[in-house]
């Protein structure tokens, strides 16, 4: 079956996201067509990206690499549940993004937004 993952994009302590993350995991449970998981950015603890290579060219060399390289490539899309800092997004998102590139091609997203202001 189809996997999604939902990505928690933001790791600050008392982060809003995470309230939304599960949010948004118990409104596409509703759905039966996929499976649904989320996936804590804080669980994986990626540092700045420490890879001598581009992602392209797949010669992962870190553990946190390779462990984060095999979630990423178990789901067939994501939701990133992304927080609005300085209006962009984190940098731990877009770090974690910047670590793989293979396990994202061809993969749908979309994207759930968390600010204080519309
Ligand atoms: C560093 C920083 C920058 C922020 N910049 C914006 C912003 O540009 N626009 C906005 O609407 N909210 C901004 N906020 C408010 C956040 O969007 C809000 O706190 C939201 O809850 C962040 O998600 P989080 O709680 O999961 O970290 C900012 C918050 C932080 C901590």
């Amino acid at each position: 079956m189809t996997r999604i993952g939902i990505i928690l994009g933001s790791t600050r302590p008392g982060r809003n996201g995470e309230a939304v993350g599960h949010w948004v995991l118990e409104v596409a449970k509703q759905r039966s067509d996929a499976q649904f998981e989320l996936i804590d950015l804080l669980d994986y603890q990626l540092p700045h990206l420490d890879e001598a290579y581009p992602p392209a060219m797949g010669l992962y060399t870190q553990p946190h690499t390779l462990r984060w390289a095999n979630t990423i490539a178990s789901f067939d899309g994501f939701v990133m549940v992304t927080p609005e800092y300085n209006h962009s997004t984190s940098g731990a998102l877009k770090n974690a993004i910047d670590f793989l590139y293979a396990e994202w091609n061809n993969k749908a997203v979309g994207f759930a937004r968390v600010a204080d202001q519309g």
